[in-house]
């Protein structure tokens, strides 16, 4: 959601403020500040909007200084405004606070504050904290912070600076993510490791209820009673120039074309040839313990929430598994009840979306064993749970999910495939069978890439309509779904994702010629009743585009428009059709001039229920 990027160290903390909130700038932008103590004194500047908006202001009024903080701001409380952008002040303007969460016992806390004079100036829940800090202050920053980091409920990333201590900055962190970058005479707060890979691949990645007092030479980790922690730095696994965008106009384009070698890295280590058994490393499970397994319930929300249908589908289907998906979000209010042997696996690209959080430590108090599947590596979600298999995407900045899926649902296909293994539920024909096609998707995703022209040319056709229809069945009911998600959140475009078999229930009433349909129909168990279904909205003068395995002669005639996918086991063509559905979204909304990496109203990472 926010970012946040503090500096301490000999450069221009505002260059380095600026640069790393630039890679944070998928996770919120409806407004940006800074904060810089220099030669005893603070300066803040903040604007509404973008990033571009606060370099600009910076280029008119320089602020030099060698401590600084930064952030950019995804509204919660209070609308974006310039007095609600962070970072926030005390009364005397010698204490600058950033946060990212929410705070939700802030109403009592600001009640309180007020009676004892405390004057408010935004609608947030984050300046109780600055005042706390300031209430509580007697000379020592560390300890005022740490008294009022105390006082908060709910969920919390800080950084503060002071005036008076301009050689020193602190950070604490619960439930919301916080990563300390270890330079040489210089240190990093961020909230995502991407933002300071350009300097360091050395981080502290904090844990909750967990405060560092960092210095240009130290960071000192403690915990909020001051109890010193010690912490072996975390290496980052990936280059320094993996977060740009490397020739690409958009990051959700790169990511679409790095879906073959990250399928291949996905693979490696895990899957070597198709006779060979799949090995996970990080799954903690025990073959006793899959061949005992009740049920799998896969959790997630969004793009992830469609991997763990696909999921469910896998696991009933190939493995024998009885299983569910939830979405995050609405599994507490649902109190679900846990069997004995239930299995939860929790889907997330970030690994820190708060409401996927919340269930997995739902599904841990109720007894089940939780896996998950994760992008993002020490992230919340992984460190949470029992074991963890990490799709191995690399980093994905794009704000609409697209190798991460792909990937998502890869990983939980090798998943399935070894419990069927292990459990016995597939002949090993099948298992082979599967395990070679698998093998051969990175080639498949190179195809469909090739193919790009091709899908252009249909968004060229279909990109002024109002509305869109994406239906699918079976394994494929998901891809529908994700298809049409796609398709909104870059193009605004509005767009449903439904069941084929549910079209006649409802949905048919919306087609006419501006709807258009985007039929799954790959050849499979649920072939024949998608051609009956693409009948059924031709007969209604409604343009379909048909998805069919590359020699289909049928989807031809039936369909306005094709897009072409090879040939592959049914079950894992959800990772095969989600490619060409990802490029006529993007082209669409290209086509319509959208700010594909940042569509409005949205954030990457979802650090808040
Ligand atoms: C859509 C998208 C979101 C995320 C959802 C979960 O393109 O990216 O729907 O999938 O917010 O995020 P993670 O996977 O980080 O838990």
């Amino acid at each position: 959601m926010c970012g946040i990027v503090g500096y301490i160290g000999d450069r221009q903390a505002t260059e380095i403020c600026l640069a790393g909130l630039k890679r944070l700038e998928y996770r919120g932008y409806d407004s940006a500040g800074i904060a810089i103590v220099r030669d005893g004194e603070l300066e803040v500047m903040k604007v509404v909007g973008k990033l571009a908006g606060l370099a600009e202001a910076l280029e008119e009024n320089p602020l030099e200084g060698t401590l600084g903080i930064g952030h950019t701001r995804w509204a919660t409380h209070g609308k974006p405004s310039k007095v609600n952008s962070h970072p926030h002040t005390s009364m005397d303007g010698r204490i600058a606070l950033v946060h990212n969460g929410i705070i939700e016992n802030y109403a009592e806390l600001r009640d309180q504050l007020e009676s004892e004079g405390f004057e408010f100036v935004s609608q947030t829940d984050t300046e109780v904290i600055v005042h706390l800090v300031d209430k509580y202050y007697e000379g020592d920053l560390a300890a005022a912070f740490r008294r009022a980091v105390k006082d908060l409920h709910g969920a919390f990333a800080l950084g503060i600076v002071s005036a008076d201590h301009p050689d020193q900055m602190i950070a604490a962190r619960r439930f919301s993510p916080l990563v300390l970058g270890i330079g040489e005479g210089e240190n990093f707060i961020v909230s995502d490791m991407g933002a300071v890979r350009e300097w360091t691949d050395q981080v502290y990645v904090i844990d909750d209820d967990e405060m560092a007092v960092i210095t240009r030479d130290s960071i000192e980790l403690t915990d909020l009673e001051g109890n010193p922690i010690e912490r072996e730095p975390y290496t980052i696994p990936w280059p320094a120039d993996a977060a740009q965008k490397g020739g690409h106009k958009h990051f959700m384009h790169k990511e679409i074309h790095e879906q073959p070698r990250a399928m291949r890295e996905c693979l490696l280590g895990r899957l070597g040839a198709p006779e060979k058994s799949i090995n996970l490393e990080g799954l903690n499970l025990t073959e006793d313990e899959i061949r005992g397994l009740r049920k799998v319930v896969f959790t997630a929300c969004g793009t992830a929430y469609h991997a763990g249908l696909v999921g469910r589908f896998l696991m009933e289907k190939l493995a024998r598994i009885p299983a569910e998906c939830d979405l995050a979000a609405e599994l507490r209010a649902r109190d679900p009840v846990v069997l004995d042997n239930t299995l939860a696996i929790i889907v997330s690209q970030s690994g820190e979306t708060a409401d996927t959080l919340v269930a997995l430590r739902e599904f841990k108090e109720k007894g089940a064993k939780v896996i998950s599947v994760v992008n993002v590596v020490d992230s919340s979600i992984a460190r949470e749970s029992d074991g963890v298999v990490y799709i191995q995407a690399g980093p994905e900045i794009g704000v609409a999910s697209t190798k991460a899926y792909t990937l998502q649902i890869l990983t939980i296909s090798l998943i399935a495939a070894h419990f069927a293994d292990v459990r016995g539920a597939a002949s090993e024909h099948e298992l082979i069978e599967l395990r070679r096609a698998m093998l051969g998707l990175p080639e498949q995703a190179q195809i469909l890439l090739d193919r790009e022209e091709d899908v252009k040319r249909v968004a060229a056709r279909f990109f002024e309509s109002p509305n869109a229809l994406y239906l699918g069945r079976g394994v494929n009911l998901p891809s529908a779904m994700e298809g049409a998600l796609k398709l909104k959140e870059i193009s605004y475009i509005h767009a449903e994702g439904y069941s084929a078999g549910e079209m006649k229930h409802g949905p048919i009433a919306l087609v006419e010629p501006s709807l258009f349909t985007v039929a799954i129909a790959i050849k499979g168990d649920v072939y024949d009743k998608m051609i009956g279904n693409i009948q059924e909205i031709k007969a209604r003068s409604g343009p379909v585009i048909g998805v069919a395995f590359d020699g289909d002669t049928e989807i031809p005639r039936q369909a306005d428009e094709v897009l072409w996918v090879p040939e592959s086991p049914e079950m894992i063509t959800p990772i095969t059709v989600a490619i060409p559905l990802q490029i006529l979204a993007y082209h669409i909304a290209d086509m319509l001039d959208r700010e594909i990496d940042q569509p409005r109203n949205l954030a990457k990472t979802v650090t808040v229920e």
